[in-house]
């Protein structure tokens, strides 16, 4: 129940119930804020809750806020250990999702980014499964465009940005397909309506260049690292055709609340055979271990909420 839950909103810890905005307040009426998702990974053998690449997404919430003119109330150092301490609060034993946001909080009308005063929420959830896909992911490339840099930049992870994604979702949905894969202005592949994507072809993996609009994922940035080094294949960044998708071995769909996802058609065509390919199988695994802090080596992706609690007044 949310009414159970204790947040963090402008300096204090509250609960859900208290922490309150109003009808005018600007990033509801304007779009004008950005947020995280981080995960954390509840692990039954060792009683403990790991925090995924907690620095990671504030320092991407801090650029996000950079490009809207608000300011973080804190440093990312801060925020990392304020977002234990909130998890901890909590109590969690489940799989977890984390919501930094940071808004545009003046009830007032009037759209502009300047001179409008900033608020800075936290909130953490029990989450389990984002898609329910057993058997892979069926995609459909949307009609709808991803935003351009020029118009809207993906690179920051911005609340009104994210209709674009919604009006993407709901039409794959709504069509049948579980997931939308959407293209630039210039018809190269984006991204998922909230994932990167990866395309596997003749043991080369491609994923689109950052200059195609994506949000430059932290998932991505795992996915490449564990791929090169644990898989020894090659990562090549660049813009994507969207036949490449039909052509593919593998695709796969990356992101912090989705993890590592095998597509298994893309517009009514299987990739490959339409089953999981070697590749993704071999990343899900060594992501799933890894965030369950069962692979020593990359312990220092992690934070563990119980054992590194600091206790704030
Ligand atoms: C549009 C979009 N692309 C990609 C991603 C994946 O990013 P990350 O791996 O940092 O969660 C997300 C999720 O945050 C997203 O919303």
């Amino acid at each position: 129940m949310l009414s159970d839950l204790t947040v963090y909103s402008d300096g204090r810890f509250l609960r859900y119930d208290e922490a309150k905005v109003g009808l005018l307040t600007h990033g509801l009426q304007y779009g004008t804020g950005c947020f995280e998702g981080v995960r954390g990974f509840w692990s039954e053998r060792d009683e403990e809750l790991y925090l995924l690449h907690v620095r990671d997404h504030f320092e991407r919430l801090a650029q996000s806020a950079k490009i809207l003119m608000i300011k973080l109330p804190h440093s990312v150092d801060e925020l990392t250990e304020l977002t234990v301490d909130l998890v901890a609060r909590n109590n969690f034993r489940s799989d977890i999702y984390i919501r930094p946001c940071t808004f545009k909080s003046a009830e007032e009308i009037g759209v502009r980014l300047h001179d409008v005063k900033d608020s800075f929420a936290i909130i953490a959830l029990p989450f389990s499964k984002y898609f329910d896909a057993t058997a892979g992911l069926t995609c459909g490339v949307s009609s709808w465009r991803r935003i351009d840099d020029c118009t809207m930049p993906a690179r920051g992870k911005i609340t009104g940005a994210y209709v674009n994604s919604a009006l993407a979702k709901s039409e794959a949905i709504l069509n049948g397909f579980d997931e939308a894969i959407m293209l630039s202005h210039d018809g190269h592949v984006s991204e998922g309506s909230a994932e990167n994507i990866f395309v596997i072809r003749g043991g080369v993996m491609y994923t689109p260049d950052p200059s195609d609009n994506i949000l430059e994922g932290i998932t991505r940035r795992t996915v490449i690292h564990l791929a090169k080094n644990e898989l020894g294949i090659p990562v090549i960044e660049r813009s994507i055709d969207r036949s490449e998708l039909f052509c593919a071995e593998e695709v796969l769909l990356t992101g912090s609340a989705a993890g590592v996802q095998y597509v298994a058609s893309i517009d009514h065509r299987p990739v490959g055979d339409g089953l999981a390919g070697p590749v993704g199988k071999k990343l899900a695994e060594l992501y799933n271990q890894i965030t369950r802090g069962e692979l020593p080596k990359y312990a220092d992706w992690l934070i563990k909420t119980y054992a590194s609690r600091t206790v704030r007044a």
